[in-house]
């Protein structure tokens, strides 16, 4: 099997290079054509050369892994937002469609409004509050038209390579006594190792079972607060024997609206996994377990 993966630096991309390897080649593109071979093009502000570039490639799964993902920033540049988020995917699924090939992508909790305290359904209304949610649901939409398409929706993502919030918490645990963090938005930390791990079980899923097309929603077992969450990346640091000025006791809980940002967060992140774990057979782990496997591979400890 062939497998071409776009974006392949990011969080998820990184963990796709890995856990897709056992698929068959894999040809991993970055969006600077100075680190792809072939000249060929993993930029999603050229439509033209990504397409180019599929054909030539010419894949049986094509995953996505490549968005803007600047959550703030794209309130100030919607049109490159949507250039990345959206109208690249279109371009994929034209050329999935065009080779009969499975096209595979990422979405986002931050297509719903946040409203009400039930996990949220795939088959539940969407309703973005911010620029990348809107831009990310427009790219669902145009993956979903290509007939073989895979689309997982996840949230709260991070990784042992990167910046992510549980690292940026431990930089600041370290320098400062006291730590403030929003205590009312509710969703699920989810490590990219697991959306590629699920991903390529998926993908070969799939192959057997093209009825298994759609929507997913993926994330770690449990919920907790970005609250919550600082507060057991703190504890389980110093665990590990990290030195922290501030640790889980002295982290103070704020409100969403105490904090404003450019963009617009969901309150309600929560996203009901039945659908995935049922179609694909799959059990996902606490969110804690995948956390607490970063942190220990990041402390270098065994
Ligand atoms: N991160 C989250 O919390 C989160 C939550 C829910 C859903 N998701 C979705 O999960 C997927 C993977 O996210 P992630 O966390 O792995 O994000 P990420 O680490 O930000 O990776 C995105 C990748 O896309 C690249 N990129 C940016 N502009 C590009 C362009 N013009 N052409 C090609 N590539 C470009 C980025 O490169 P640079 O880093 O060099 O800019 C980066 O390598 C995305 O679809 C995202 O929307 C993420």
């Amino acid at each position: 099997m062939k497998v071409l993966l776009l974006g392949r630096g990011g969080q998820v991309g990184w963990e796709l290079q890995r856990s897709l390897s056992v698929l068959g080649e894999v040809v991993a593109l970055d969006f600077d054509p100075a680190h792809n071979p072939d000249g060929l093009c993993g930029d999603f502000t050229n439509l033209a050369g990504l397409a180019e570039t599929v054909r030539h490639v010419q894949p049986q799964v094509i995953v996505n892994a490549a968005a803007h993902t600047a959550v703030d920033k794209a309130e100030s540049e919607p049109t490159v937002a949507r250039l990345i988020n959206a109208e690249a995917p279109a371009v994929l699924a034209q050329a999935a469609t065009e080779l009969g090939a499975w096209l595979v992508h990422y979405s986002t909790d931050y297509v719903f409004d946040g409203s009400g305290s039930q996990p949220w359904l795939e088959t539940d209304t969407a309703g973005p509050l911010s620029v990348y949610g809107q831009t990310k649901l427009e790219g669902e939409q145009a993956v979903a038209s290509t007939p073989k398409h895979l689309i997982l929706r996840t949230s709260w993502v991070y990784a042992a390579r990167g910046g992510n919030f549980a690292k940026t918490m431990l930089r600041l645990a370290g320098e400062r006594e006291a730590l403030t963090v929003i205590d009312d938005q509710v969703g699920a930390p989810t490590s990219a190792e697991l959306l590629a791990d699920v991903t390529t079980h998926a993908v070969r899923m799939a192959q057997a079972y093209p009825q298994l097309a759609g929507l997913y929603h993926c994330v770690a077992a449990g919920e907790t607060t970005w609250y919550g969450y600082c507060q057991f990346v703190l504890a389980q640091a110093q665990a590990l024997g990290w030195t922290l000025k501030a640790g889980p006791q002295h982290v103070k809980p704020t409100t969403t609206a105490s904090y404003p940002t450019p963009a617009r967060r969901p309150l309600n992140s929560r996203l009901n996994t039945t659908k995935l774990q049922s179609a694909f057979g799959l059990t996902l782990p606490h969110w804690q377990q995948g956390v607490a496997r970063m942190l220990t591979e990041i402390s270098g400890k065994p």
